[in-house]
C-alpha cells in the first residue's frame, strides 16, 4: 500500500516530474522503421509532449515538437526535404537539431533580419536499432542506446507490435515481476475461457526475486518443479526501467502521458534448423488492435489478457487501497528501487543500467532460459513437439490481430507449407 504522494511519484511522468526526468534518462522505442514504408511523417504523444517523427528525404531521422512555432501548424502534416521537415502552412523548415533552416518569405524579403538564427523548435534524437525507432528525451550527453544481444540472433523472424493502453505506465511495468499471475491470468483464465473448468495449471510454489544491473530477475517453481528447471535456474527478467524480457520477446511499457502508454512487443522466432540460413528483409510492424467489434477488451492472447488487468486497475491505480500479499515481494523491490532513483537522478547521480561505455555495449547478455534452443535453433520435428516453442510455429501467441501479409510471411519462414490456414 502506498499513500497518494507517493503514487503520484511513480506515476506522474510529465515534463518536470521526479519519474518524468528519471524516465527521460533512457532510449524508448516509440515506432517500428517499416512505418514509414508508408507514411514520411508520425505524430506520436511521449511524456505528455505531442511530438512528429519523420525521415527526411536523405534518410535521416528526426523528432520534433507537433505544432510550428510560427503559426503552430501541425507539423505531422509538414513535408520532409533532403534536409529536415517543411511545416506546410507557410514552408520554415526545420533540422533534426531543432534549428531554424529557412523561411521562405523572410529569407527573401528581410534576409538582414536573419529571423531564424532566433527560432528553434522541441527536437529530440532518434536512433535505428532492431527495426525500431528510439529517441532519448534526457539531458545530454544521451547515454548509449542498448544493443541487447537478441536484436542479433540471427535465422530468426522478428515483428514489432505496437498499441496504446488507456492507463498508467507503472502499473504495466508492474506486471513484469509478478509471477503468479501467469498461473491465473493466462494459463487458468485461457482454460475457462475455452470451457475447462479443472483441472487448472500447476500451482506455484515458490516465487524469488532478486536485482542485477540491468533490472531485477523474478524465479518462480510450479507443481512438480525443482529448482534446478530454468524458471527458477535462470528466470525471468524485469528489465530496467520499464520492459520485460522473456528470451523470445520484449515488452516495453513506454508513457504516453499520464494516463496512457504505448507498448511496443518486438518478438523473435527461431525458424527450425530445416529452414536455415534465414535472412529477414525488414521487420514488420503491426497495430495490435485492444478491443473486439462489441467494444469489450480482446482476451484471447498473453499480452491482450496483460492490457486487461491494467486498464482494469483504472486510469492509475489507486494503490493506496491495494492489500500486497507475499507474492507481491517483486513489486515492493521495484518501487523500493524507484523511490531510491528518484533521489538519485535530483542529486545529479546517474540512474541505474545506464550504458556508456561503448566496449561494454555489443550483444549485451541478459539471463536467458532456454539459451540453447534460442541460440542454436532445433529440427521442425521437435520444435513441434515442445511444450513451449512449439505453439509458436502456427500462430502468433502474444497478440490478436496479426495482419495476414505478416502471418504469410512467418509461415514461409518456418517453412510450413500448410496451404494458407492460420
Ligand atoms: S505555421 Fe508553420 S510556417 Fe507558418
Ligand atoms: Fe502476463
Amino acid at each position: 500500500m502506498l499513500n497518494q504522494e507517493k503514487n503520484e511519484l511513480l506515476t506522474r511522468v510529465g515534463r518536470g516530474t521526479p519519474m518524468g526526468d528519471l524516465l527521460r534518462r533512457y532510449w524508448m522505442p516509440i515506432a517500428g522503421v517499416t512505418e514509414f514504408e508508408r507514411r514520411a511523417t508520425k505524430p506520436v504523444r511521449l511524456f505528455g509532449e505531442d511530438l512528429v517523427l519523420y525521415r527526411d528525404l536523405d534518410g535521416k531521422w528526426g523528432l520534433v515538437d507537433r505544432h510550428c512555432p510560427h503559426r503552430r501548424a501541425d507539423l505531422a502534416y509538414g513535408f520532409p526535404e533532403s534536409e529536415g521537415l517543411r511545416c506546410n502552412y507557410h514552408g520554415w523548415r526545420f533540422g533534426a537539431d531543432g534549428s531554424c533552416l529557412e523561411q521562405p518569405y523572410e529569407d527573401v524579403a528581410h534576409p538582414e533580419a536573419r529571423m531564424k538564427d532566433r527560432i528553434r523548435i522541441t527536437a529530440y534524437p532518434v536512433q535505428e536499432k532492431a527495426g525500431l525507432l528510439w529517441t532519448y528525451m534526457g539531458p545530454a550527453p544521451a547515454p548509449l542506446l542498448p544493443d541487447w544481444e537478441a536484436f542479433s540472433w540471427p535465422n530468426g523472424f522478428r515483428q514489432i507490435v505496437l498499441s496504446e493502453i488507456p492507463c498508467n505506465w507503472f502499473q504495466c511495468q508492474e506486471n513484469s515481476i509478478d509471477p503468479v499471475h501467469f498461473e491465473w491470468m493466462h494459463n487458468n483464465w485461457s482454460l475457462r475461457q475455452r470451457g475447462v473448468l479443472q483441472p487448472y495449471s500447476p500451482a506455484h510454489k515458490e516465487v524469488g526475486f532478486e536485482e542485477f544491473e540491468h533490472g531485477f530477475l523474478y524465479r518462480r517453481v510450479r507443481g512438480n518443479g525443482r529448482k534446478e528447471d530454468p524458471m527458477w535456474a535462470v528466470g525471468r527478467v524485469c528489465l530496467w526501467p520499464n520492459a520485460v524480457f522473456l528470451g523470445d520477446h520484449f515488452e516495453w511499457r513506454v508513457p504516453i502521458d499520464d494516463e496512457n502508454t504505448l507498448s511496443v512487443c518486438w518478438s523473435y522466432t527461431r525458424v527450425p534448423r530445416e529452414s536455415e540460413p534465414y535472412v529477414q528483409a525488414s521487420i514488420p510492424t503491426w497495430h495490435g488492435p485492444i478491443r473486439d467489434e462489441h467494444g469489450d477488451w480482446i482476451s484471447s492472447h498473453v499480452m491482450n489478457q496483460d492490457f486487461v488487468a491494467w486498464v482494469g486497475q483504472g486510469r492509475i491505480a489507486d494503490r493506496s487501497l491495494e492489500n500486497l500479499s507475499a507474492s507481491d515481494r517483486g513489486i515492493t523491490m521495484i518501487r523500493k528501487k524507484f523511490f531510491e532513483e528518484l533521489d538519485a537522478v535530483a542529486a545529479g547521480a546517474e540512474p541505474k543500467g545506464v550504458l556508456r561505455d561503448p566496449d561494454r555495449n555489443h550483444k549485451v547478455e541478459l539471463p536467458l532460459a532456454f539459451r540453447e534452443i534460442l541460440t542454436g535453433g532445433m529440427p521442425l520435428a521437435e520444435l513441434k513437439a515442445h511444450p513451449i516453442f512449439g505453439r509458436h510455429l502456427h500462430d502468433y501467441v502474444f497478440q490478436a490481430g496479426q495482419p495476414e501479409p505478416v502471418a504469410r510471411a512467418y509461415r514461409e519462414a518456418m517453412g510450413l507449407d500448410d496451404g494458407g490456414g492460420h
